[in-house]
């Protein structure tokens, strides 16, 4: 045996005994940020920032000045039109030493949004990565920024760096990545209280968003339902209340859709319930509700083996959801928050459910299980009655990669949005537009409700090739009383999603910066 793997092996075996998840488990890598007044810096590697054409101000104009143009000379000699996304490498002589310099773009100022400083940040964090340069002084000094505080801009840009410098090494030995990572970063700015304050909020997104990634990224044979629901567990350090049903109370609640999915799995279910308190007593909580397959081979209406693989991230919307109540309870948020997970492994066995069988689940419905692919809706229905019966809540917000026929129809772009109410629906697109996590609302109606009719049970699992994601929405409708209920199918944008540049790894994080943003926007007291 290899002798790395059997040190890996024993360190396992002894991180059990203690109690601990198997695996060292921390939110990303270390990134200390500080924030310093504006002043002209003495020592290296800087940051600056050029707007469209390559234009300096402030402080970087001092830089210019110092260096004798050569800034400026260099932008103009490498026809460096800094728009966003885009940077430059310089080697700067001064006093015989060659100072390293990043000049990135900001294009027009007037022009951004809080969005665009979080990828400015993040690009920044990308070329620093590619330069080998751990540690460096952003000159986060902008002139012509609209309705943007200088605090918010120096806060942004650090989240973005904060969330670019997310790397999924676990597995990797030697960690040959930890050594580019950007350990520090000194961001002067003319407002450090401010940027400090909000810094601190956007960092608890960020870890949030962090921990998503970490939950999707992981391989199925180490994020089992019992140790997803483990590392749920440790979110309650910051003051989320978490409980985990087993099987037999499952079994107590009558739960058997989700049960059915998961008799085929040695891996046991688990039903994982956080919540986060921190608004009024009295208030309704709002809900969300999230889709953990911690591997989807489609049970006995088996996937093919192609790209199988990829249904590890089959648990992206329970991900999103931990790491939200994560991010909320972190940020201290005013709002009641409840999570509510639903952990199974779909598997095909002797143990099986079988296409035709037919369950009832805890709303007392029948369920006619056509194909036990489409097993994620199964789970939903229960988790998604359970959630409403225990909370009452007042808005309820599920998440899924639940469909490829989503991906068919909005490719990465967009997740599909589902809802029985206007208000939220254009809440949710808009937060979407906010963050760049971006929603397309697609339609609900009693036409593609009657394709779920079965002749046997009250509903059946799957409604023919037309229309996929819409009839498995219409499905977890049944499931929803009349609650205002949103429904996010994300099976294009939770793994395997576009990069950006706040993130390059394979689970994005995605719908923890969109419903934090929701949340502070519309529900927070
Ligand atoms: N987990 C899959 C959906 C999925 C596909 C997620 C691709 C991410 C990427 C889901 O459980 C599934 O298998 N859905 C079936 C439903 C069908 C059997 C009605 C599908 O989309 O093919
Ligand atoms: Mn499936
Ligand atoms: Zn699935």
């Amino acid at each position: 045996m290899n002798p790395r793997w059997a040190i890996r092996e024993a360190s396992l075996r002894f991180c059990h005994k203690a109690g601990k998840s198997a695996l060292p488990h921390s939110i990303g890598l270390l990134m200390k940020i500080k924030f310093s007044p504006v002043s002209l810096p003495r020592s290296g590697p800087l940051v600056l920032f050029a707007a469209t054409g390559g234009k300096l101000s402030g402080l970087a104009a001092k830089v210019n000045e110092k260096s004798d143009g050569y800034v400026a000379n260099a932008i103009k000699a490498a026809k460096f039109e800094a728009n966003r996304e885009q940077t430059m490498d310089l080697l700067v002589p001064s006093n015989g030493q060659l100072r390293r310099m990043v000049v990135a773009g900001l294009g027009d100022p007037a022009k951004l949004q809080p969005r665009d400083l979080e990828y400015v940040g993040g690009t920044v964090c990308g070329a620093l990565q590619s330069g080998k340069i751990t540690d460096a002084v952003i000159l986060a000094d902008f002139s012509g920024l609209n309705a943007i505080s200088d605090g918010e801009a120096a806060a942004l840009v650090a989240a973005g760096m904060r969330l670019r410098q997310y790397q999924f090494s676990r597995y990797k030995s030697p960690k040959s990545d930890d050594k580019t990572a950007v350990k520090a970063a000194t961001v002067l700015t003319s407002d450090t209280a401010s940027a400090q304050r909000l810094y601190h909020k956007f960092e608890a997104v960020a870890e949030g968003v962090h921990l998503a990634r970490d939950l999707v990224n992981e391989p199925a044979n180490v994020l089992t339902p019992a140790e997803f629901a483990k590392r749920v567990g440790e979110v309650s350090k910051l003051g989320v209340k978490v409980d985990v049903l087993r099987p037999k109370d499952m079994k107590k609640l009558g739960m058997g859709a989700l049960l059915g999915v998961a008799q085929g799995s040695t891996n046991e279910p688990r039903l994982v319930v956080m919540q986060w308190m921190g608004g009024n007593r009295s208030e309704r909580p709002i809900a969300f509700v999230g889709k953990g397959v911690t591997f989807d081979t489609g049970g006995i209406s088996m996937k093919p083996a192609s790209g199988m693989e990829d249904m590890k991230g089959d648990m992206g919307g329970a991900a999103c959801v931990s790491g939200l109540l994560r991010a909320l309870a972190a940020r201290k948020a005013k709002v009641n928050a409840v999570g509510i997970i639903g952990l199974v492994e779909n598997m095909p066995s002797g143990a099986a459910q079988r296409p035709g069988d037919v369950v009832r689940s805890m709303s007392g419905k029948t369920i006619a299980v056509l194909n036990t692919d489409a097993e994620g809706r199964l789970i939903l229905a229960d988790a998604l009655w359970y959630a409403q019966k225990r909370f009452k809540p007042k808005v309820i917000i599920d998440l899924a990669t639940l469909t490829g026929a989503i991906l068919i129809a909005l490719g990465k772009e967009h997740a599909g949005l589902f809802s029985n109410n206007d208000e939220l629906a254009g809440r949710i697109s808009q937060a979407g537009v906010d963050t760049g996590e971006r929603v397309w609302r697609m339609p609900l109606a009693a036409e593609y409700d009657r394709l779920i009719d079965s002749d046997i049970a009250d509903v059946k699992n799957i409604g023919g090739r037309n229309a996929g994601a819409i009839t498995a929405a219409q499905f977890l409708q049944r499931f929803v009383n009349d609650t205002p209920w949103a429904h996010l199918d994300v099976a294009g944008t939770a793994m395997d999603s576009n990069r950006t540049p706040i993130n390059q790894s394979w689970g994005s994080g995605w719908g923890v910066r969109l419903l934090n943003k929701l949340v502070a926007d519309h529900y927070e007291t």
